[in-house]
């Protein structure tokens, strides 16, 4: 049983036994996004240990393990599916338990559409099935928008709505055609050097405004990819008028909306869904990450009149496989058993407070920014300019490695802080103690 409290004071990453796993999987493996040489022997709750014996908070993994690492009912529920059967061909047969986990997903979603969920095993495939299902359902639009900023996978066609970095998209062209990005209201950095509220919020009005007088016709758009906060953008959060504008826009003009929930669903922002703040629903609904608690689950959750509707039109081979089913059956149920969807609230009010008192003290903090335990931290050269000084960020990040407590980068100079919804104060207390002497060393 790991400790839950360690007393991280200085990690050296990575150890002897690390470093030679390290070097192995270097040599084995593709390169992918590594960001720090942790080598995990064993994880619970949110302690990591590592194979040198090291400990680390984990900060980053409720992202997906929203449970917290390895929760037992969720590892209980597993064993005991994998006992009963692993794959029955999900897409081809039927059975209870998907039934069960399809109705429990869709009751996930607002709105008072009748819906249809197809399962999958990701969050890009849930987004490549979100534009099959518009491009389906309204075979005379074509054309599909998207946010600057935006991430939605890494597949083509989920890769030509994704535009937050360059070395996601470089060397990719041609991508898929009639996708047209908008600016996102990312109002800490307005990209029309606006202010909100005396801006009008521009940055949702221009696409009728201009977009759709000027070069899109808007009956040829078949949809449009929102993240209700953007992630790997930089956490951004946008004005509430911002989504109610571009899901009026979308509705008046016969435009799927489509919430892309992979990263700010399923609890972390204090609510079960993102959009949930803003009082609207969407016809699509792009599912994956955190429904799993750490195992590969996706969904795409879709008004019924954007169902396929038609035998072969789009399935896969693993949505639906037995453990994914019993993982987010479990996950779900420990979620409401637990209230982890208002622990997230609260918790993530006393963090993003305590996050707000370190800004007063250290100019570095530009920006604090979130919902519930979704929070950013954006790190500036200078407040007044609020340039972003992404080499300092870098050297906080090390420093939180260092000192045993593990987080990411996003945007162009921010931290994410995404703890598992079962985050206790203390362990809050404890990150942000890191936190501090990491900066101050910065
Ligand atoms: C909002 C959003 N959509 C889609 C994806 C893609 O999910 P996956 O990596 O599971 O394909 C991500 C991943 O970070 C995401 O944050």
């Amino acid at each position: 049983m790991l400790e839950t409290k360690p007393d991280i004071t200085e990690v050296a990453i990575p150890g002897p036994e690390g470093s030679s796993v390290v070097a192995r999987e270097t040599a084995a493996l593709t390169t992918g996004t590594k960001t720090a040489p942790i080598v995990v022997k064993r994880a619970k709750g949110l302690i990591v240990e590592d194979v040198d014996g090291n400990l680390f908070l984990d900060f980053t993994s409720g992202m997906i393990t929203a449970t917290g690492h390895s929760h037992p009912k969720v590892v209980a529920a597993i064993a005991e599916q994998a006992e009963k059967w692993l794959f029955i061909n999900s897409p081809d047969f039927y059975s209870p338990l998907q039934a069960e986990v399809a109705e429990k997903i869709i009751k996930l979603v607002p709105g008072s559409k009748a819906k249809k969920v197809f399962l999958c095993n990701s969050g890009t495939e849930a987004n490549e099935a979100a534009i099959k299902a518009a491009r389906w359902n309204k075979p005379t639009r074509k054309r599909l928008l998207a946010f600057i900023g935006a991430f939605h996978g890494r597949t083509m066609g989920a890769l030509s709505l994704t535009a937050s970095k360059l070395a996601h998209r470089a060397r990719y062209t041609p991508n898929m055609p009639d996708v047209h990005h908008l600016p996102y209201a990312t109002c800490y950095r307005c990209p029309y050097k606006m202010t909100y509220p005396s801006c009008d919020i521009w940055c949702a009005r221009i696409l009728e405004e201009l977009y759709f007088k000027q070069f899109i016709p808007p009956d040829e758009v078949a949809a449009i990819f929102v993240e209700p906060i953007q992630g790997e953008g930089g956490y951004i959060v946008p004005p509430p008028e911002f989504i109610e504008i571009i899901r009026d826009i979308a509705e008046r003009h016969g435009i799927a909306y489509v919430d892309d929930e992979v990263q700010a669903g399923i609890g972390k922002t204090g609510k079960m869904l993102a959009i949930e703040h803003f009082g609207v629903s969407a016809n699509a609904t792009p599912l994956a990450k955190a429904l799993g608690s750490g195992v590969a689950v996706g969904a795409l959750v879709v008004d019924a009149d954007l169902d396929f509707g038609a035998q072969g039109a789009h399935s896969n081979t693993f949505g639906g496989n037995g453990v994914a089913l019993a993982a987010a059956k479990a996950t779900l149920d420990v979620i409401e058993d637990e209230g982890l969807v208002e622990c997230a609230a609260v918790q993530g009010d006393y963090f993003s407070s305590k996050l707000r008192e370190l800004q007063e003290r250290f100019p570095a903090i530009g920006d604090v920014r979130g919902k519930g335990l979704m929070i950013g931290v954006d790190f500036v050269s200078d407040r007044a300019s609020r340039t972003p000084d992404p080499a300092y960020r870098d050297r906080v990040l090390a420093g939180c490695f260092r000192h045993g407590l593990m987080v990411l980068p996003c945007g162009f100079s921010a931290l994410r802080f995404t703890p598992a919804l079962v985050v206790e104060r203390e362990q809050i207390d404890r990150a942000l103690d890191i936190l501090e002497r990491a900066i101050r060393e910065a």
